[in-house]
């Protein structure tokens, strides 16, 4: 039995870090186990602007412990009036490196997001002009869809036909959740990829009610049927350079969470690659570990890979039950769980 693994800095291309107060609770968690990481930009406001993306990076660095090698990279939330020159401008000067599509209302602090694709076109059409990746929220916000069928749709009303009016563009289908989505993926150009979080890989929709209603395991999209779970494994574990880790590590307040209303989504940055190597060793694939957490994203988003190792060990430690750091309390994913692989401190 494999007992240490060493591979390449992991990076992270799909994280929330959050603002103020609750950014420098978590942002030191991201910081320790990525050496980059894809930056979401649903702040409230929205980081919509590269003056607003530069100045929301500079607060990212300093919440960053001293000494950290880590590098946020920046996105840009398109709007319906989404501006093409600020956008290239912004990647030109490597402000930006991708733009978000949220589907308005889809998640957390989406209401200034896109109506209506047809709105953007002018925009995609040059973000596929200069190269620049469109990261995707996939799922419609159609009232009248069931939910467990929100992104299954969208494939169908919105991304088949992006893609061919855009053939050449560049596109992220993150945090993918059902089969629907890696048939997709498998099936489209070497420009279409996709991000799988580990708590998809970890839990189906069941998670979210054993016993009572589990607010730490919502998330959106929210975890679908075991069938679909089993799907996300054998695509994250395959090889494929199409998929990449992207964690959506999404932390909320804990009585945000445990509310009659409670917000979608689920801390996962502190074990992380831990929760990733558990997945791949369960799979007999920790060799293929490597690509998909330091590699493969790299590759596509057209960057160096990282110079910096690091190790995993297998041993047992328990996740604690909830965190209290920089004057937040968050639940992480695995709360109270025994985790199997440890990251080596060197
Ligand atoms: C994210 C958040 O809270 O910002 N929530 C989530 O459940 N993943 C938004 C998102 O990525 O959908
Ligand atoms: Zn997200």
């Amino acid at each position: 039995m494999t007992e240490t693994i060493t591979i390449r800095r992991p990076d992270d291309w799909h994280v929330h870090l959050r603002d103020g107060a609750m950014l420098e609770a978590v942002a030191p968690f991201t910081a320790r186990q990525f050496g980059r990481a894809i930056v979401m930009p649903n702040l409230s406001p929205p980081v919509t602007s590269a003056a607003s993306a530069a100045a929301y990076r500079e607060r990212i660095m300093a919440a960053v412990p001293d000494g950290s090698d880590f590098t946020p990279l920046m996105t840009c939330y398109l709007t319906d009036d989404a501006d093409a020159d600020d956008l290239a401008a912004g990647h030109a000067a490597g402000i930006f490196t991708a733009a978000k599509l949220y589907p308005a209302n889809a998640t957390t602090n989406s209401a200034h997001g896109v109506t209506d694709v047809a709105h953007i076109m002018p925009v995609l059409e040059r973000m596929q002009d200069i190269g620049m990746p469109l990261l995707v929220h996939g799922e419609v916000t159609d009232g009248e869809i069931d939910i467990f069928d929100r992104e299954a749709v969208f494939i169908e009303r919105i991304l088949e036909k992006l893609i061919a009016a855009l053939p050449g563009l560049k596109v992220v289908f993150e945090h993918i959740t059902t089969e629907q989505a890696v048939q997709f993926v498998d099936s489209a150009g070497p420009n279409i990829a996709a991000t799988i979080t580990p708590h998809h890989l970890h839990i189906n929709r069941n998670a979210m009610f054993v016993g009572g209603i589990r607010p730490h395991a919502y998330c959106l999209p929210v975890a679908k049927r075991e069938q679909h779970r089993l799907a996300l494994r054998t695509a994250a574990t395959s090889g494929s350079p199409k998929y990449f880790l992207g964690t959506d590590s999404a932390p909320h307040e804990i009585d945000a969470k445990e509310s009659a209303c409670g917000c979608a989504g689920i801390f996962n940055a502190p074990y992380a690659l831990e929760s990733y190597a558990t997945v791949f060793d369960e799979e007999g694939a920790l060799d293929r570990l490597e690509g998909f957490a330091s590699l493969h994203g790299a590759n596509f988003y057209g960057l160096p890979i990282n110079e910096a190792m690091v190790s995993l060990q297998r041993s047992e430690f328990q996740v604690p039950d909830d965190i209290e750091t920089a004057g937040s309390r968050l639940v992480p994913f695995h709360a109270g769980a025994i985790m199997k692989w440890q990251i080596v401190q060197s």
